[in-house]
């Protein structure tokens, strides 16, 4: 009862902040066309899972970050409880989608030597990485991500994966460098039902000077 009365303090606390940051988050631009990505990813994918599927995200953590807001205000926990889960879907959608499109790029990129010697220390060398790393990411059941992430704890980096929309960092406490969309909405149309085909491919469009930035602030 006392940290619940401890909470509710904390709550009222922050419910200006709370409500100041209604409705504030807005669909990024894509870094390049729609089309740039092709043939790796078709124009129709990329216009689709942007301005459908991660506007979607967006639209629905507003909507979520406005309910909580209001449920702060009213000290309702109970709808504060029942929002966690659309906060954590649309936020992670949101969150993950924000980084994904600028791993991706046509442009021909490599690792930063810090990032290939990172890799190297950890995988063996940069096949054997890419190898484990399709292979957990292919082996993801139903929708999910797999990433590359940075381990404050070890100073290493880390794979994992997670279901859905959860994000990696939140989950897992690694850092996202390079993540892996595996839900259908990113491939289907283009790949069907051979995943493996479309992760052996988009290694060919990854940025890894984007990733590389991600692993020199990550340190
Ligand atoms: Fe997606």
């Amino acid at each position: 009862m006392l940290a619940l009365t401890r909470n509710l303090t904390r709550l009222q606390t922050v419910a200006p902040a709370v409500v100041g940051c209604r409705g504030k988050h807005d669909l990024p631009k894509l870094p390049y066309e729609y089309s740039a990505l092709e043939p790796i990813i078709s124009r129709e994918i990329m216009e689709l899972h942007h301005s459908k599927h991660h506007q979607t995200y967006v639209t629905n953590l507003n909507a979520a970050e406005e309910q909580l807001g209001d449920a702060v205000q009213k000290q309702d926990v109970n709808k504060i409880i029942s929002l966690q889960g659309a906060l954590r879907f649309n936020g992670g959608g949101h969150l993950n989608h924000s980084i994904f499109w600028k791993n991706l790029t046509s442009e021909k990129t490599t690792p930063s030597a810090d990032l290939k010697q990172a890799i190297n220390d950890r995988f063996g060398d940069f096949e054997k990485f890419k190898k484990e790393l399709s292979t957990i990411t292919v082996a993801i059941q139903g929708s999910g991500w797999g990433w590359l992430g940075y381990n404050k704890k070890t100073g290493k980096l880390d794979l994992a994966t997670c279901a859905n929309q959860d994000p990696l960092e939140a989950t897992t406490g690694l850092v996202p460098l390079l993540g892996i969309d595996v839900w259908e909405h990113a491939y289907y149309l283009q790949y069907k039902n051979v995943r493996p085909k479309y992760v052996e491919a988009i290694f060919e469009i990854v940025n890894w000077k984007d990733v590389s930035e991600r692993f020199a602030k990550a340190k």
